[in-house]
C-alpha cells in the first residue's frame, strides 16, 4: 500500500477528502490544525468521520493557531459546526494523546521513504514538525498541498484560505526541500465543482456515504450558490484524488514558489513563471481531469453503503 497522513482543518469537504484518502491509502493518521472553524469542532468532525465510516485511523491534535498573525474562521462557508449544521451525536472515540507534530516526526521514521502527506489545510503542523526535526524532509516521500492562489483568491482578492491563514508556515514548508505538488485554488475551481446536476445525482445514490456528503456540504453548497453563483468547489477531495492517481493531472509545471507574508497581499502565492531565480521548489497542477475526479467520487459514494 501507499502510506499517508492527512493534515486537516476538518470541515465539510475535508471530511470527504478523509473518506477518499482512507480508500486510496493506508491512512496512518489525521492531524488537526487551526483553520476553517472552531478548533474543538474540527477535532469533533474528524472523530465523527472516523466513527461514521468505521475507519481505523487515529486522530492527532495539532496546532490550534497559526505561527503568526491573526486569522478568522469561516463558519459562514461550512456551517457553525463546520459540517453544514448537521446535528450529529458526540463521537465516542477520542483523539490520541500524542501531539500531531510528534506523530508526523515518528511516522516519518517508521515509514521512512514511504510516507506521503496530504495537506488540505493551513501548513502550520508540517512547518512546526519540520522546525522541530528538519530531518523529516529526507524521510517524507511526498507532500501534496491544497493551497495557494496565483491570480484570484477566495479569501482576499489574491489569497487562498489555507495559505492566507498561515503564510509563514506555507513559506517554511515550500522552502524546506520536500518533494511538493501544489493543487492551487484556480485549478480546483475548474475541476472540482459539483454542479446542480451532480448534486442531485449524489442525493439519489442514497447510500450511507452520499447522505453524509449531502449533509456535511450543505452550507458550503448554499454559500457557493449565493456568493459565487455556482456549485460547491471540492478542493480537498480533488487533491486527495490527484495524489492517488496522477493521471488526473492534465497540465503541470515546476517553479520557484513563495508566499507573500506582508502587506495587503499576505497569503498570495508568488510563482516564478519565467524562472528568474533558476531554482524550483514545487510542482503546480494547472489543469486537472474533472471527469476522472467525479468518477472516483461517485464510485466511493456508491460503494460506501
Ligand atoms: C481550502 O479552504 C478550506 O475551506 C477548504 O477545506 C480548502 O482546504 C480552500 O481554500
Amino acid at each position: 500500500p501507499r502510506y499517508a497522513i492527512i493534515d486537516s482543518d476538518t470541515a465539510s469537504d475535508d471530511t470527504i477528502a478523509i473518506l477518499l484518502a482512507s480508500k486510496f491509502f493506508k491512512l496512518l493518521g489525521i492531524t488537526i490544525v487551526a483553520g476553517n472553524v472552531k478548533f474543538e469542532n474540527e477535532i469533533k468532525n474528524a472523530l465523527f468521520t472516523v466513527e461514521y465510516f468505521n475507519l481505523d485511523v487515529p486522530v492527532f491534535i495539532g496546532s490550534s493557531r497559526p505561527i503568526m498573525g491573526k486569522w478568522r474562521t469561516v463558519e459562514e462557508v461550512h456551517g457553525n459546526n463546520g459540517i453544514g449544521d448537521w446535528k450529529i451525536e458526540e463521537p465516542k472515540i477520542s483523539p490520541e494523546k500524542e501531539h500531531a507534530i510528534d506523530a508526523i516526526i515518528r511516522l516519518s521514521k517508521e515509514y521512512e521513504g514511504e510516507l506521503e502527506i496530504l495537506a488540505v489545510s493551513p501548513l502550520t503542523n508540517l512547518a512546526l514538525a519540520y522546525l522541530k526535526d528538519p530531518t523529516i524532509v529526507k524521510r517524507i516521500k511526498k507532500v501534496w498541498i491544497m493551497g495557494g492562489a496565483f491570480s484570484r483568491g477566495n479569501t482576499t482578492p489574491i489569497a487562498e484560505f489555507n495559505f492566507w491563514v498561515d503564510p509563514e508556515a506555507a513559506e517554511i514548508v515550500l522552502n524546506a526541500g520536500f518533494d511538493i505538488t501544489i493543487v492551487p485554488w484556480e485549478t480546483t475551481e475548474d475541476a472540482a465543482e459539483i454542479t446542480d446536476d451532480e448534486w442531485k445525482k449524489i442525493e439519489s445514490i442514497n447510500s450511507k456515504a452520499s447522505t453524509f456528503f449531502i449533509n456535511v456540504n450543505r452550507t458550503l453548497r448554499e454559500y457557493s450558490k449565493k456568493y459565487e453563483g455556482r456549485g460547491s468547489i471540492h478542493t480537498d477531495s480533488l487533491t486527495a484524488t490527484i495524489a492517488y492517481d496522477n493521471s488526473l493531472i492534465l497540465q503541470q509545471g515546476e517553479f520557484k514558489v513563495d508566499v507573500e507574508t506582508c502587506s495587503i497581499s499576505r497569503g498570495a502565492m508568488l510563482v516564478d513563471w519565467y524562472n528568474f531565480s533558476k531554482s524550483k521548489n514545487a510542482k503546480i497542477v494547472l489543469k486537472a481531469d474533472k471527469q476522472k475526479f467525479i468518477n472516483y467520487l461517485f464510485s466511493i459514494l456508491e460503494q460506501s453503503a
